[in-house]
């Protein structure tokens, strides 16, 4: 029978050979949900003696991973953003690293204040409740077209005891008619059509279309939530939008056609601009 280390060794092995460069971490990561321990654990007592049935399931993940090039976080049903643990599945979006400079630039912004809030498309319910968990008296709105997403949201509310300060309804941004808001923020599907084909092959088949597709040109959702935004968002109230690669010249007109000013712009660790802060011009 294979101990622990074996395991590992093989596993991270097979996943090295079928390119999946995280090999090691994965099949540690893979090795400890199987076995219900501590990765630290795992790592320090290195002759453990999974069981048959153990080994048969860790080789099973080993392949979802190696051969389907199943993302790690699909697999594990759980992905850290900005320090917490968010339950995940199939029908969300896994939350990327991206959206946390998103939550860190609004962090900063609305420092010491407790902002009305909506989140468009929370997926996850990432965004709006990793915010919450700085604004502590803050109140807000999530909303989402996918109700198999709006699940994960409110069972990450409920974990990070947000639950309260978060009303959670299903529809689309164009059907939403509500109060005004301090802030409006968006992480929209913004994939163009003709781009979602040439995804990597471990979003294309695994992450939901919805979260995805954003019309021909990638804009469909973005435009929708500028164009609703100039209805609910309060004099003063922050638009934050992430946004694709390439996207700020087209977005940037949207939001002058839409009578937005931006105040200013975040660029991701590869220098690209990935956020937009604007607010309303009042005349
Ligand atoms: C890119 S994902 C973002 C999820 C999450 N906010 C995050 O940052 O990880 C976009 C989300 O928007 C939702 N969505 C797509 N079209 C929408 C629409 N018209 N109105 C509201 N939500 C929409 C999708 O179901 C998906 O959950």
């Amino acid at each position: 029978m294979k101990t622990s280390n074996e395991l590992l060794k093989s596993g991270s092995d097979f996943l090295r050979e079928n390119n999946i460069k995280s090999n090691i971490i994965d099949a540690e990561l893979l090795l400890s949900k199987v076995l219900g321990q501590p990765r630290e654990k795992i790592l320090v007592e290195s002759d453990l003696k999974p069981n048959q049935t153990q080994i048969k399931n860790f080789y099973n993940l080993i392949l979802r991973r190696g051969l389907s090039k199943e993302p790690i976080a699909y697999i594990l049903n759980k992905k850290e953003f900005w320090s917490l643990n968010f339950s995940i599945g199939r029908e969300v979006l896994i939350p990327r690293p991206e959206t946390e400079i998103l939550v860190e630039t609004i962090v900063k912004y609305f420092k010491g204040k407790n902002p009305f809030v909506l989140d468009v498309g929370t997926g996850s319910g990432c965004i709006i409740i990793s915010l919450f968990q700085e604004f502590t008296k803050s109140k807000g709105i999530a909303i989402d077209i996918s109700q198999k997403a709006l699940k994960f949201a409110k069972l990450n509310a409920k974990t990070s005891n947000t639950i309260n300060r978060i009303r959670f309804i299903n529809s689309s941004i164009c059907d939403f008619h509500n109060s005004k808001f301090d802030l409006i923020v968006s992480n929209p599907p913004y994939i163009s059509r003709p781009d979602l084909n040439d995804l990597d092959e471990s979003i294309k088949y695994f992450e939901p279309k919805l979260a995805l597709d954003g019309g021909n040109d990638g804009l469909d959702v973005i435009r929708k939530v500028i164009y609703k935004s100039g209805k609910i968002l309060k004099i003063n109230g922050m638009l934050a939008l992430e946004i694709g690669n390439g996207q700020y010249k087209k977005v940037s007109q949207i939001l002058k056609l839409n009578k937005f000013r931006e105040k200013f712009l975040i660029k991701d660790y590869k220098n690209n601009i990935r956020c937009i802060f604007s607010v309303l011009n009042h005349y």
